[in-house]
C-alpha cells in the first residue's frame, strides 16, 4: 500500500477536525450536482454560490432536466450569479451529454475538458469527488496555498508559473481519500490561507510553509502585472411605451452578457432622438437622465446613465435581434444582466 504523504496527511488531520462538511452540494457523489457546483464555484464564493445552486438544483434536479430547457430558464437562475458564459456553456454541455453521449458523463480528464466551459482544474474537481480518482487540482485557492508552500515566484497566471504549481499538485495529491483531500486544500485555501489576512498560527503546513519561513506570506502569490482597468461609458435606454412598458433588447448570443435581455445602449454623447428613429424606427420625447452609476467587470468599470424617453410609435419597433416591451410591474423570468435588474427593480418598486 502507498503510504500518505506528510503534506496530505497533515491537510487530511486538519481536515477531520475544521473542514467543511455540510455545503450544499457535499454528500453526494452525483457527477451532474458536483460538476453544477463546480461551474458556478469557478469565479464566486461559496456564500454567493450557496442559493443559486440550491434553486438551480431544484428547478434542473438532473442533467435531463437541463438540456431540455429553455436557455432563457438556464440564464434567469443565473441572473446575479455573474460571468453568464458559465451557464449558456452548462446548458449546452447538458445537452451534449443527452443527445450525443446517450446521457453518460465522461469518465477521463479529456472527456470533461472536451465540454464546453469546463478546464482541467474543473473537471479534476469532478473526477475527483464525484469518481475518487486521483486527479490533481489548481483553482485560484489552491494556487495561493501552493504558491506560498513552495516560495514560488511569479504570477500564477503565467504559463510556466502554472506548469510548476500544476507539478507540485499532482505530486502532492495522495492516493487514498482524494475526495476528503480535494475538499481539504480548497477548504484550507477558502478558511486559513486566505488571500488577506491568512490565519498562519491555524494552519496544519506551518511548519513547513516555505513562505512563511521566510516571513513572507503576503509576497505570495505574486500579483499580476499591474494593468488599469478602463472605463466605459454608455447611455442606457428606458424607452416607455404608454402602458408604462419598458423596451428589452436580447444580446447578442455571446460576448459580454450574452443571451441576456438588456436595455437599448448607445453612447453618451448621441442625439438619442435621432439614434431611436435611425435604430428602433421609433420617435421618442427625451426626458432628464437619472444618476449615473459604476458596474465593474474583472476588465473594466461600466458607467451606465439611465436615460427615460417617452415612445410616440411603440408599434413600429424595429430591431436586428428580438426585442419585447417589458411589464416592469409583473416580471416574468428572463436573464438580465445585474444592473438592468437594479434599474428595473427601482421602477417596479416607485409608484
Ligand atoms: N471552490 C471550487 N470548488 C469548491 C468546492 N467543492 N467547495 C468549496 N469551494 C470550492
Amino acid at each position: 500500500m502507498i503510504a500518505t504523504a506528510p503534506f496530505a496527511k497533515r491537510l487530511l488531520q486538519w481536515y477531520g477536525d475544521h473542514g467543511r462538511k455540510d455545503l450544499p452540494w457535499q454528500g453526494t457523489q452525483n457527477p451532474y450536482k458536483i460538476w453544477v457546483s463546480e461551474i458556478m464555484l469557478q469565479q464566486t464564493q461559496v456564500a454567493t454560490v450557496s442559493p443559486y445552486y440550491e434553486r438551480f438544483i431544484l428547478a434542473f434536479p438532473d442533467v435531463r432536466d437541463l438540456a431540455a430547457a429553455p436557455v432563457d430558464d438556464v440564464l434567469h437562475l443565473w441572473t446575479g450569479l455573474g460571468y453568464y458564459a458559465r451557464g449558456r456553456n452548462l446548458h449546452a454541455a447538458a445537452k451534449l451529454i443527452v443527445n450525443e453521449h446517450q446521457g453518460q458523463y465522461p469518465a477521463t480528464l479529456e472527456g470533461w475538458c472536451a465540454l464546453p466551459g469546463v478546464g482541467r482544474s474543473t473537471a479534476g474537481a469532478i473526477l475527483a469527488i464525484a469518481h475518487g480518482q486521483r486527479q490533481p487540482i489548481l483553482d485560484g485557492n489552491v494556487k495561493r496555498v501552493l504558491a506560498r508552500y513552495f516560495a514560488i515566484d511569479g504570477w500564477p497566471g503565467d504559463k510556466a508559473v502554472e506548469s510548476r504549481l500544476w507539478q507540485h499538485a499532482e505530486t502532492l495529491t495522495p492516493h487514498l481519500r482524494v475526495q476528503d483531500y480535494t475538499q481539504a486544500i480548497m477548504d484550507l485555501g477558502a478558511m486559513v490561507c486566505r488571500r488577506r489576512q491568512p490565519l498562519c498560527n491555524r494552519c496544519p503546513q506551518r511548519l513547513h510553509c516555505a513562505a512563511l519561513l521566510g516571513d513572507s506570506v503576503h509576497a505570495y502569490p505574486s500579483p499580476k502585472p499591474h494593468k488599469k482597468r478602463p472605463i466605459r461609458s454608455v447611455a442606457m435606454l428606458l424607452l416607455f411605451d404608454s402602458k408604462q412598458q419598458v423596451l428589452l433588447a436580447r444580446r447578442p448570443p455571446s460576448g459580454l452578457w450574452g443571451g441576456l435581455w438588456s436595455l437599448p445602449e448607445c453612447d453618451l454623447g448621441e442625439d438619442i432622438d435621432h439614434w431611436c428613429q435611425s435604430r428602433l424606427g421609433l420617435k421618442v420625447e427625451v426626458n432628464p437622465p437619472w444618476p449615473s452609476f459604476r458596474h465593474s467587470f474583472s476588465h473594466f468599470h461600466l458607467d451606465v446613465t439611465p436615460i427615460p424617453t417617452h415612445v410616440k410609435n411603440a408599434n413600429a419597433v424595429m430591431e436586428k435581434h428580438e426585442t419585447v416591451w417589458y411589464n416592469v410591474k409583473r416580471p416574468d423570468r428572463r436573464g438580465l444582466p445585474a444592473p438592468v435588474k437594479r434599474i428595473l427593480e427601482q421602477l417596479r418598486t416607485t409608484p
